[in-house]
């Protein structure tokens, strides 16, 4: 997928309009959706089991989320979010049910496999942005790619074009720690992106950032869902999730509601 440069010019006065990509409800921002089926979740349940006591999590979730959508998760505090996040990324298992990424039904794939799939097609970007603290920027971004790799791929010039992409050209020697909030969570939108992968996950990407930067982060992803990126974002911020197409809201382990401006 191509890389494009991204504009930070920040307005004086600051507001989060994204230009061509603040949705009026019935908008679908000029996308044909929907395209093929990239994650389903089929009936999945996650318990944790805390002593002897076996407590539900998820009870029986069902979603499927189309080729280059942008959706967004909402749900109280407590209310598995982040489970259901790690479950579809592969970070942890389902207790019953199954996930599918692009077809492939994880459960029957082996470690390798599933290794190999999360590593290529699966990016993930945390509220709290992960960086490796003794590594610089550039090999922060460079690090996914220690273990999966696309081949042909010249990763180092990747991960260069990648952090120009973000803005942080001039911040690529920096370690995480002489980095500003918002910069590392470039650097960390450039590291999910190593690998060109179908999915980014995000949980909670602007939870930690200020409004101006949550917004600039917010820009990016809208971008990079209109050259085709599928984007799955928990979010608890009203205003962030209408820049998504649609946006569920988990509760009581089950998606309640289901809202879509593309329907
Ligand atoms: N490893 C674990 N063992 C036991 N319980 C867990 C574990 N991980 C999460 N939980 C419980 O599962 C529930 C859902 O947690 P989760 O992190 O998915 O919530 P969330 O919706 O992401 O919340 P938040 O908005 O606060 O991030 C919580 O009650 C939490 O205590
Ligand atoms: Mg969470």
């Amino acid at each position: 997928m191509e890389t494009k440069s991204f504009d930070h010019k920040v307005e004086e006065s600051f507001n989060c309009e994204l230009p061509g990509s603040s949705r009026s409800d019935n908008d679908s921002g000029g996308k044909n959706l929907p395209g093929a089926p990239v994650i389903e979740v089929i009936n999945v349940k996650k318990s944790y089991t805390l002593g002897d006591m076996e407590v539900p999590i998820l009870r029986d979730i069902n979603l499927t989320v189309n080729e280059g959508e942008f959706l967004a998760i909402m749900g109280p505090s407590g209310s598995g979010k982040s489970t259901l996040m790690n479950l579809i990324g592969f970070l942890d298992r389902p207790t019953d049910g199954k996930i599918m990424i692009k077809g492939l039904d994880i459960s029957e794939l082996s470690d390798k496999e599933v290794a190999r799939l999360r590593g290529l097609e699966i990016g993930f970007i945390f509220q709290t942005f992960n960086l490796i603290p003794r590594l610089t920027a550039l090999e922060n971004v460079e690090l996914p790619t220690y273990a999966n790799a696309r081949e042909g791929v010249d990763t180092r010039k990747k991960a260069k074009e990648l952090l120009n992409m973000v803005g942080l050209a001039d911040r690529m020697h920096h370690k995480p720690g002489e980095l500003s909030g918002g910069q590392s969570q470039r650097v960390a939108i450039a590291r999910a992106l190593i690998n060109d992968p179908a999915i980014l996950l995000a949980d909670e990407p602007t939870g930690n950032l200020d409004s101006r930067t949550g917004c600039e982060i917010l820009g990016m992803f809208t971008r990079l869902n209109k050259d085709g990126r599928t984007i799955v974002m928990i979010t608890h911020d009203p205003e962030i999730a209408k820049y998504a197409d649609r946006i569920v809201l988990v509760k009581d382990g089950i998606i309640q509601s289901n809202w879509s401006k593309l329907e």
